[in-house]
């Protein structure tokens, strides 16, 4: 038998025949997932490539791989990602395929396969930096990524309490793609490169 995501994908047969409850299903599917390797997708959107946000992406990632999962990082501020320009090709003869051809398209193939996406960036005036926004506004040709179960962020900032707009985006974002919302890492300056918050973003991928 193929063993679902949620409880309210098994089968009611399966519960019947096995005179299991709903709890009981519950408890094991969380159990397999936890042990699952996941494909994880981070895209950090920082231009700093040895900054505070790309030394959270790698804390996380190190618990994240020993954990078990497959990460892949790909910096979007590195490779000339434009913004959607609202075309509409993807929508009809492109079937889902975004005519721009440019740094993006290195990333669709890793946002097929990912089931867990980490947005990484640094706090530009309060939101996610613009080198991410373009590469979010991207996904618009996919509608969603098809194997997404969860999202995640890792944030830099200055300030402390500037990350409400990239909270919201995620929240809704995890929404419309029927995520869950796996957390969020935030370091200011007082916290950006301590052990503290290296280990904060180190424990999160260890423990995903
Ligand atoms: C263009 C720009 C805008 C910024 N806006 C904010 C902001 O609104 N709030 C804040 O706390 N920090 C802001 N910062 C500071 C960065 O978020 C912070 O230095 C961050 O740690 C940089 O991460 P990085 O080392 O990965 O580039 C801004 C920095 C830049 C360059």
């Amino acid at each position: 038998m193929e063993i679902k995501n949620t409880v309210e994908e098994l089968p009611l047969a399966y519960i019947s025949e096995y005179k299991v409850t709903p709890e009981e299903c519950e408890r094991v599917v969380r159990e397999i997932n936890k042990t699952a390797k996941m494909r994880i997708l981070v895209l950090l959107g920082s231009p700093h490539a040895n900054g505070n946000t790309a030394a959270l992406v790698d804390a996380f990632n190190r618990g994240a791989t020993e954990a078990g999962h497959e990460v892949n990082v790909v910096n979007v501020a590195k490779k000339h990602i434009n913004g959607c320009l609202a075309c509409g090709y993807c929508r009809g003869k492109g079937e889902g395929q975004c005519i721009q051809d440019d740094g993006m398209q290195e990333v669709y193939p890793l946002l097929r396969k990912a089931q867990i996406i980490v947005f990484a960036s640094p706090i530009y005036y309060f939101t996610m930096s613009g080198q991410i926004q373009s590469a979010i506004s991207r996904i618009y040709s996919m509608q969603k990524p098809p194997l997404v179960q969860q999202l995640a962020m890792l944030l830099s900032s200055y300030s402390p309490n500037v990350y409400d707009a990239a909270k919201a985006q995620l929240r809704d974002m995890a929404n419309y793609f029927g995520a869950k919302v796996a957390g969020v890492v935030t370091a200011d300056n007082s916290e950006n490169l301590t052990e503290a918050k290296l280990q904060e973003a180190y424990n999160f991928g260890r423990n995903l």
